[in-house]
């Protein structure tokens, strides 16, 4: 189908990602992702997970972008985007028992980072987890002189860049950091769990 959004980044980490998917989310039923972006993620975890459901979530600007991928790569256990920006709209009216999010934790303003990892705390149940992929700071310190060009960018583009995981923690409580599972190309999976 012509004039799907493209990423290459998304080409590039679905398969390493999806490796510690399968087993983080090995007994999770019903997952929630924030900031779908392109939907390339979805479409290539969801058929590869499907003891669960995935629900796709996005700025509603996004949404043509990702349903066109849904069109081409449907499958049975895949949901279309649900409106959700943080810091504009309420939590999904949904049961769900784990959230997933990459790359959008840099993008959004430090404000609504935050206010992610409160609702997150907030809405996942008892054992719930919350995979979150991306670059991140650990107490002040880049892991890479390219992750601090980034960041430059990021904040001289206004995007709100890349956040410390001791100031996660802090936003996410009660939730507990289980892992942090060093990534290709500088990235992390955090693993968090409601207690
Ligand atoms: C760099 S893209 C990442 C997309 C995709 N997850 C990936 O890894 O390719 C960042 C995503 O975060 C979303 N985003 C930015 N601000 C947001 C907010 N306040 N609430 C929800 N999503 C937001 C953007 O719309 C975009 O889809």
């Amino acid at each position: 189908m012509l004039n799907k959004p493209y990423s290459q980044a998304c080409e590039n980490n679905k398969q390493p990602i999806l490796t510690e998917l399968a087993r983080i989310f090995s007994v999770s039923k019903k997952v929630l992702e924030i900031g779908s972006g392109t939907g390339q993620h979805a479409v290539y975890f969801a058929p590869r997970l499907n003891h669960l459901t995935w629900h796709t979530s996005d700025l509603p600007n996004n949404h043509s972008g990702i349903n066109s991928w849904l069109t081409e790569l449907p499958a049975d256990n895949l949901q279309p985007p649900i409106n959700f920006t943080i810091g504009k709209d309420h939590w999904p009216d949904l049961a769900i028992d784990a959230v997933f999010s990459a790359n959008a934790t840099h993008i959004m303003q430090p404000q609504n980072a935050k206010l992610m990892m409160q609702l997150i705390a907030e809405n996942l149940p008892a054992d719930g987890l919350f995979c979150q992929y991306g670059p991140f700071k650990f107490e002040g310190q880049y892991t890479s002189e390219s992750n601090q060009k980034f960041d430059q960018y990021l904040t001289e583009e206004g995007y709100g860049g890349i956040q410390d995981i001791a100031d996660l923690e802090i936003w996410a409580r009660p939730l507990n950091l289980l892992d942090t599972i060093a990534m290709p190309a500088n990235n992390f999976i955090l693993v968090w769990q409601k207690p």
